[in-house]
Parts: C-alpha cells; structure tokens; sequence
C-alpha cells in the first residue's frame, strides 16, 4: 500500500501544472531599432507587473554576489485573452518591451513575476545589429519557413533550435508567414501552449517575426493577434501588417488571408491595409540606397491562378493589389509551378 501511494504521489507531483509558470517566451524586434519585446503568458492571473530582468552578456545563473552583471528590470503589461471555443479558457499573455538596446549587444534575460517568485530559466539574445556590424565577414542572416506544427514538425525545430544554439550559426531574425501549431486554437489553445513551448528554443533566442496563415483563421485570427506581439502591435493591424528594416533589408509583412475571409475582413480594412503597403513600400523605394533589398512576405502566393486549388483562386481584389506590388515575395502556400507577377 506504502508503495502504491509513494507512486500516486509522485505521479501527481509530476503532472502539477504551476499556472503562474511562464509559457512560450519569445521575442521579436520592436517598432524602434533599439527595442525588442518580449511575450509569454500564464495560466493564473499574477499580481503585480509582468517582469524582464536582463543583464549584460551571457550568464548561466542569477547570482546575488557582489560581482554579478548590473540586472536591469523592465516591467510590461498583462491582457487576458479567452479563446473562443466551449471552455472559454482564459490564458493572461504578458508583454514587456526592452528599450534602448545597444546594437548588437548580447543580453541575458529572464522572465517572470517577482510577487510570486516564479520566472523563467535564462534566454538570451543579441539585439539587432546596425548596418556598420553586417559585414562579409559577419553577414546578414534570415532563416524563413512556413506551416509548422506541434505533431507534425518536430525534425524542423530540431533542426532550426541547433543552428540558434551555435553562436557561429546563430541567424538574425526568423520569419514564420503563417501555419502554427495545426493550429494555435486546437483543444481549447492548448495545442497552441505546446507549440510556443516547442518553439522556445527559437523564438526566446531570436527574433520570431510572423505572419497570419489560414490555420489562425479561428474566432477572428485571435489566437494569433493575442499570442505574438510584431512591431507596432497595439495598433489596428492585430500583428498582421507592419515593417521593420533589418541592416540593408526592408522586411514587410502584409495579410494575404484577408482575401479570403470576408466575414472578418470589409472593404474599409482592405482599404487601411493597401494604403497603408503603398506607403510603406513608396518608403522603402525612395530609401532604396539605405535599404536597397525590400522583402514581402505573406502566407498565400501573391497572385494564383490554378482553378482547380479553391483554396488558393484569387479574390476580385487580389489581382489588381498583386499587380501594383513590384517587389519580391516569400510565401506559405504551395506555388504549384505558377509564375508569380512581381
Ligand atoms: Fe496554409
């Protein structure tokens, strides 16, 4: 019987969920060049500020002895984000924006609440170079992939988490233009929690820019708007269109799902988007010899012919936008042997 009930013990021991405990720490560059948020969430609600302590370099532990690294402590906001499924779960994502950054500087990070005491393990990353660090020796590097699960893309993470691992390897900046999880709302958003777990050997290292696909088409694109925070987040845009120059790139996300779910997108948000990418990419032309490489990157193809792929025939709209865009394009869906207008 003693047995029995050390071995219910301890199994119960180990299934104890911490619901104060971070979950899914990733960062992404922020609005300014000098800026990186960072986003988790919790289970519980905490009391208190969502804390980032970071330091200086890289360390292996938080020490109290004199001679540790300055600790520098940024506090954010919480916002309580309910998923739109039957057991309305309730997840309080937690958002703190790091400022003044020196370029490309390591730092060590954490996160956490000091009332509960409970934090993260230690991340780090580097914070965006400036153009005068790209160098031959030392260049630009970009890692890009789309349609990524929790079940289905283990090999990839693997694969993607040790060349962040290896400092010599270490790219930039990582961009996922949609597909998460399959998908971030699967059994309540839990599948969604496993996933970002999955990924935070990536994205609590390096910058994990996104763009919204059609598996995040879910109660309004929510789990994707409440989960990732992209410059300019706190905006209209949910995360779902912005830009950012990363050395001699210009990157823009744009959202190519908005062709396709009228119940979610009206003309009015088609309009702000359009004008909003024409500005952006007038911009970016006439600062041509700052950022002389301009990159688009949504998860459909810009512009699709094939009748026979429903999912992929062109909105009325999307060939008169595709065919006012002169700029190269990344994107999630299959090409299937089409040319693309660009
Ligand atoms: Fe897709």
């Amino acid at each position: 019987m003693l047995g029995l009930a050390l071995v219910a013990v301890a199994v119960s021991a180990a299934t104890a969920v911490n619901e104060h405990a971070p979950t899914g720490v990733h960062i992404a560059f922020g609005t300014r060049d000098d800026e990186m948020s960072v986003t988790w969430h919790t289970l519980a609600s905490n009391p208190g500020d969502p804390t980032v302590e970071f330091y200086p370099g890289i360390i292996d532990d938080v020490s109290e002895s004199s001679d540790a690294p300055q600790v520098s402590r940024v506090e954010g906001s919480t916002r309580a984000f309910i998923d739109g499924g039957p057991e309305r779960t309730v997840r309080f994502v937690h958002r703190v924006t790091l400022q003044n950054l020196e370029p490309g500087a390591i730092y060590s990070y954490r996160v956490g609440n000091p009332a509960t005491k409970t934090w993260s393990r230690l991340f780090n990353f580097c914070a965006k170079r400036n153009k005068s660090q790209i160098s031959p020796a030392k260049p630009l590097k970009l890692l890009a992939l789309c349609d990524q699960g929790h079940r289905e893309s283990a090999g990839v993470v693997q694969l993607v988490a040790a060349e962040v691992a290896d400092p010599a390897t270490r790219p930039d900046a990582l961009i996922h233009c949609g597909d998460f999880a399959y998908d971030l709302d699967t059994y309540s958003g839990r599948n969604g929690d496993r996933w970002l777990s999955d990924v935070e050997p990536v994205a609590a290292y390096v910058p994990y820019m996104t763009s919204q696909g059609n598996h995040e088409r879910a109660y309004n694109f929510s789990h994707y708007a409440e989960r990732f925070t992209m410059p300019g987040h706190g905006a209209r845009t949910g995360n779902a269109y912005y830009s950012f120059d990363l050395g001699p790139l210009h990157v823009v996300a744009f959202n190519a799902e908005a062709f396709f779910w009228p119940e979610y997108f009206d003309e009015a948000y088609m309009s702000r988007m359009y004008e909003w990418l024409v500005t952006d990419l007038r911009a970016a032309n006439d600062d041509r010899a700052n950022t002389p490489w301009v990159m688009v990157h949504g998860h459909r193809p810009m512009y699709c012919v094939d009748p026979k792929v429903p999912d992929l025939t062109p909105h009325a709209n999307k060939p008169e936008f595709a065919g006012r865009l002169r700029v190269g394009e990344a994107s999630g869906e299959e090409r299937r042997g089409e040319r693309v207008r660009g």
